[in-house]
């Protein structure tokens, strides 16, 4: 057990006060687990908490950072814990603070006319999701975690998904926000307009920084009309080249009616078939990637299924696809979807993995692939490639696997550096960003110096001493020691 200072019992005593005995929890009781908020998703860290700490309104999180900047007291902000890059848990030092948004979990607001709703931070996106259903809306963002993130943390993280192709990541997706400040302020920004030329875009600068410039405790996000029938179809390619020019048939035959449009690699979905083996795969064992396609169709189903038709047939005369099949009804397209959003657990079941959120020009992808691969190859022989993502949006998962019988381990302590500067060097030759979606976090905070525009760097310093002089909100997050 850690002993704690006379202040940090201040703290703790203060803390109590403010969200409930039951909301603070710490390793003094020895029934508290903390593990769920200390351990990141990946496995990666696990820190040590001073306490987690639950509020359930907004008013509290704000007195809960005016106690913690009393005593200079850390900050770390977590959603659902499912972020990739070690973003959310606290480090090893015991004198952080988690502040878990999950009892912040209210649809505050629905405004049919507007095309809005106003949640909560702690809200589960699948949740979010349900209450825009339920109201017949559509809240387009999705990814494989959703019923564990929160809203919060997909701001947070400015989250991309399997929509983005259409509707844009979270950022584009977002109105207005409620946030406290590192100062215990609360900024009232929930508004739900699409225009608002008054100075500088706080909203934007808040999305995204990973929870190292302010609290998201709400949030004002855009609704979408439901479309009238989703069809989706899996098609075996013969090259990422041949996916590439599929990319470029899907959107003239498909127009904004295509909402997805997902590559995952033969090896990746072999890991789904040996890890899930009640899933059924198909097309992959004959074909060196598979493509997921969704068509979103504002007629009517019939309408969706011979635009599909007419463009598969032509993918089809082209080359640029060998085989294919279209879902039948939903529970075949749900299927086809669980199959791509398993790739992230069969990978994870497979040992631990160097992941790489890679986003490249998509005219450019063919020729990254082929060449990092090669690369790769060579430096380390025997690697297996877990490549995968959202073509759509050019955004790859271009993971890297042990070579068989290497321990996660120590493949991760071998050889981590070198295949990380390899990549990154290729993605910056290609043009290209070293995250996508998934953030900086602490994975990838010595990578920014490398590969981040200077001036660019130290504006974001800037503007992370104005806001948390003291550095309080995640700190060593996004930029390191500041
Ligand atoms: P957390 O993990 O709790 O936190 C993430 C970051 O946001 C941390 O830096 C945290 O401090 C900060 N944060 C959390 N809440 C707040 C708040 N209220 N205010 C300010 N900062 C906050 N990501 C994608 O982009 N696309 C995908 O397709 C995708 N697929 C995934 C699939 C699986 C199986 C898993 C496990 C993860 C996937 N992710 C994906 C990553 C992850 O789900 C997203 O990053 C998600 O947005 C994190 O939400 P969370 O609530 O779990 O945030
Ligand atoms: C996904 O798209 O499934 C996740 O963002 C990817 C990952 O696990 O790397
Ligand atoms: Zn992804």
């Amino acid at each position: 057990m850690t002993v704690l200072s006379p202040s940090q019992q201040t703290l703790l005593g203060q803390l109590r006060q403010i969200c409930g005995q039951a909301h603070v929890l710490t390793h003094e009781d020895p029934a508290s687990d903390l593990s769920a908020w200390e351990q990141d998703w990946r496995k990666r860290v696990k820190g040590l908490a001073l306490a987690v700490v639950r509020p359930a309104s907004t008013a509290q999180v704000a007195e809960v950072v005016m106690a913690c900047a009393a005593s200079g007291t850390p900050i770390v902000p977590q959603g659902g814990n499912t972020g990739l890059v070690v973003g959310g848990v606290p480090d090893g030092s015991g004198q952080q603070i988690v502040l878990s948004l999950g009892r912040m979990n209210a649809v505050r607001a629905i405004d049919p006319a507007n095309l809005t709703i106003t949640v909560e931070a702690g809200c589960v996106l699948q949740n979010l999701q349900a209450a825009a259903q339920s109201a017949g809306f559509l809240f387009p963002l999705s990814l494989g975690a959703e019923g564990s993130c929160t809203i919060g943390g997909n701001l947070g993280t400015n989250a991309g998904g399997t929509q983005v192709v259409r509707y844009g990541n979270t950022r584009d997706l977002c109105l207005g926000l409620e946030v406290v400040t590192a100062q215990g302020d609360i900024w009232h920004g929930l508004s739900g307009l699409r225009k608002d030329n008054t100075g500088y875009d706080l909203r934007n600068l808040m999305i995204g920084s990973e929870g190292t410039l302010g609290i998201i405790t709400a949030a004002t996000m855009k609704l979408y009309p439901q479309p009238a029938a989703q069809l989706t179809a899996w098609a075996a390619v013969p090259s990422m080249q041949a996916a590439v020019e599929l990319l470029g048939l899907a959107h003239q035959h498909l127009g904004p009616g295509l909402t997805g449009f997902e590559v995952m690699g033969q090896f990746a979905l072999g890991l789904v078939d040996k890890h899930h083996p009640q899933l059924r795969v198909p097309l992959w064992q004959g074909s060196p990637w598979c493509v997921l396609l969704e068509n979103s169709d504002s007629e009517s189903e019939q309408h969706a299924r011979s635009q599909f038709e007419t463009l598969l047939e032509r993918a089809l005369e082209a080359g640029c696809v060998s085989d294919a099949v279209v879902a039948e009804n939903l529970s075949q397209a749900q299927a086809l979807w669980h199959v791509r959003e398993s790739i992230t657990m069969a990978q994870a079941a497979e040992g631990l993995n160097i992941k790489h959120d890679i986003s490249i020009p998509v005219s450019r992808i063919p020729a990254f692939v082929a060449e990092t691969d090669a690369l790769l190859a060579r430096e380390v022989p025997g690697v297996r490639m877990v490549n995968f993502g959202h073509l759509g949006d050019g955004n790859l998962h271009y993971n890297v696997q042990a070579p068989v019988g290497m321990p996660g381990q120590a493949f991760l302590h071998d050889y981590e550096k070198q295949i990380n500067r390899l990549v990154f060097d290729q993605v910056a030759q290609f043009d290209g960003s070293i995250s996508a979606e998934h953030g900086v976090g602490e994975l990838k905070v010595g990578q920014l110096p490398l590969y981040k525009d200077a001036t660019a760097l130290a504006m974001m310093r800037a503007i992370k001493t104005a806001l948390d002089p003291h550095n309080l909100l995640n700190p060593g997050r996004v930029l390191g020691a500041n």
